[in-house]
């Protein structure tokens, strides 16, 4: 349980480079506590596919903002946002200042709503602890080595039965995470105050009671 002491609805941001553990851990916390989750790289990586779909240049600024305002949730339910080729343009057209306001209103918004009235949510990317939700009740940001992170995408891929090259995953985490880092616009970084984890060496299961121990720590009266 997580105490009364918090605001309704309580919020965990859990942030993080690209393949660094966020959505496993964000589900297994979504469904511990049973709140609601958002991914919200899903929300970029609809933006990206709407660009690569509509022939868009992702430098072209203006039509990007307009694709970005026609966005809906139920965008972020399509099979093929996974790709790393949807990744590497949805990190593009993150990096436009505009299109970031755009959809930041629509992660608040979940943050303040959740649907199905949840008493909490936790929400996952690169910037919640620090933009979206500042004053998040608690704050993950999980890191990894870019081996490792390399070698679980490519795994993940593999089970999708979707294809998947190691060197390729390898060179698209580099250049995402330098891209997200380097932004003039809510760049990938770790709030003040977030518990910062290394999950290069732990399990999944090592990972989750890590992260519990980190909010029952933070629960206490
Ligand atoms: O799953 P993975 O960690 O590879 O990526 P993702 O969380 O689906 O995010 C895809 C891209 O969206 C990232 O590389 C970021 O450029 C962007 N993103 C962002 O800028 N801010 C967020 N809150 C979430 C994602």
């Amino acid at each position: 349980m997580i105490n009364k002491k918090f605001t309704r609805p309580v919020v965990i941001a859990v942030d993080g480079p690209a393949a660094s553990g966020k959505g496993t851990v964000s589900n297994s916390l979504a469904n511990h506590f049973d709140f609601a989750r958002l991914d919200t790289g899903l929300i970029y990586r609809a933006l990206g596919l709407k660009v690569l779909g509509d022939g868009t240049d992702a430098s072209d600024k203006q039509k990007v903002i307009l694709l970005a305002n026609q966005l809906s949730f139920d965008d972020l339910n399509q099979e093929n946002l996974r790709s790393e080729k949807v990744g590497a343009v949805a990190s593009r057209v993150a990096a436009i200042p505009d299109v970031r306001a755009v959809l930041l209103k629509f992660q608040r918004d979940f943050a303040v709503h959740p649907p199905a009235e949840k008493s909490g949510v936790v929400l996952d990317g690169r910037d919640i602890g620090t933009i979206v939700c500042p004053n998040a009740n608690f704050k993950i940001f999980l890191i990894a080595d870019k081996d490792v992170r390399a070698t679980r995408r490519f795994k993940e891929l593999q089970e999708r039965g979707l294809r998947a090259i190691y060197s390729q995953i390898l060179r698209d985490i580099v250049d995402r995470d330098a891209r997200d880092s380097l932004r003039s616009v809510a760049p990938l970084e770790p709030a003040k105050d977030a518990f910062v984890l290394d999950t290069s060496k732990l399990s999944v299961d090592a990972t989750f009671v890590a992260v519990l121990r980190y909010i029952s720590t933070q629960n206490k009266d």
